[in-house]
């Protein structure tokens, strides 16, 4: 790979692929991706109604999770197949072992390679396509990924990706006291959540509505999330766990008080902005 940026994205995803997953040990983690699952359960049976099958496209699958947690939810109600391409082949290694462990090998083709020139795939192919956990804000030309995710797209298709939201992209800069990133998130609208990743797009709920419907997109919904809990600088590495947010939420009645409360508000338009993420629903 030519590309330094692309080079240097890789080889941070790279680094992390054998421990991704421990995300799952991280309680705001958790609790994030119960929050966004609840989301899905409500707002896909909407957009297809008529359909039996479903073939998804994860654009930016890293280690596979949201394809299987996506299987794993609707598998009884569709049937699933889909490709899932990724520019760092440690990630997606650990997708494949995933699975063909499952036994899935049958319905998940896997890919390396760059979402924003997706010359292998046939155009109009794909009900549904995923960019979760911030593709697109790793993507060096969101604008072009996004017009080629179009293209894959059968008509009515659905692209949902999860973004940094700009908004609290300064929230974080001062509660984590890194007050010099402020003139980068005003200037070129690119954060960094701590001093080893690689800045990242971020965008406000207007920008990322604006950004799909110049890809081509007809209904653009956003929703920001989770709202009334964010996550602590820990949460950033792997592994990391804030104390008091950890406190917080080892505690099951807790956790389930503070996760209806963010189901409860999440189709407010109030509240879009103050999400930790966004998160868009954008139709073809
Ligand atoms: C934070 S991870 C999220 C992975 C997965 N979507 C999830 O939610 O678990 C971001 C992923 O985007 C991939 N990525 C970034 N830019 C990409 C590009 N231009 N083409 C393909 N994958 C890309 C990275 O390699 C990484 O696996």
């Amino acid at each position: 790979m030519k590309n330094r940026y692309y080079q240097k994205v890789k080889k941070y995803f790279d680094k992390k692929a054998s421990a991704y997953d421990d995300v799952d040990t991280q309680l705001y983690w958790v609790l994030s991706d119960c929050f966004f699952k609840e989301i899905l359960k409500r707002e896909i049976p909407k957009y297809f109604k008529n359909k039996k099958k479903i073939k998804i496209l994860d654009a930016g699958a890293g280690t596979g999770r949201w394809t299987l947690f996506f299987y794993e939810l609707f598998r009884h109600k569709y049937h699933i197949s889909g490709h899932l391409i990724d520019l760092s082949e440690k990630m997606l290694a650990v997708a494949k072992e995933k699975i063909v462990k499952k036994n899935l090998r049958d319905k998940f083709s896997l890919e390396v390679g760059n979402i924003e020139e997706m010359n292998r795939i046939n155009d109009n192919e794909f009900d549904l396509s995923l960019s979760f956990y911030n593709v697109i804000s790793f993507v060096e030309n969101p604008p072009k990924a996004l017009k080629e995710i179009y293209k894959k797209l059968k008509r009515r298709g659905l692209h949902i990706s999860i973004v940094a939201n700009k908004y609290h992209a300064y929230y974080f800069a001062i509660l984590t006291n890194r007050l010099k990133e402020i003139k980068m998130i005003k200037k070129h609208s690119k954060v960094r959540f701590n001093d080893n990743m690689p800045y990242i797009h971020c965008f406000t709920p207007c920008e990322l509505k604006k950004l799909y419907q110049q890809a081509g997109f007809r209904k653009v919904y956003i929703i920001g999330g989770p709202n009334f809990i964010y996550p602590g600088m820990e949460e950033t590495f792997i592994h990391g766990n804030t104390k008091n947010i950890q406190n917080k939420l080892k505690d099951k009645d807790n956790f389930n008080k503070i996760l209806e409360v963010e189901i409860n508000a999440y189709r407010n338009n109030d509240i879009v902005g103050r999400g930790n993420v966004i998160m868009a629903l954008a139709q073809k």
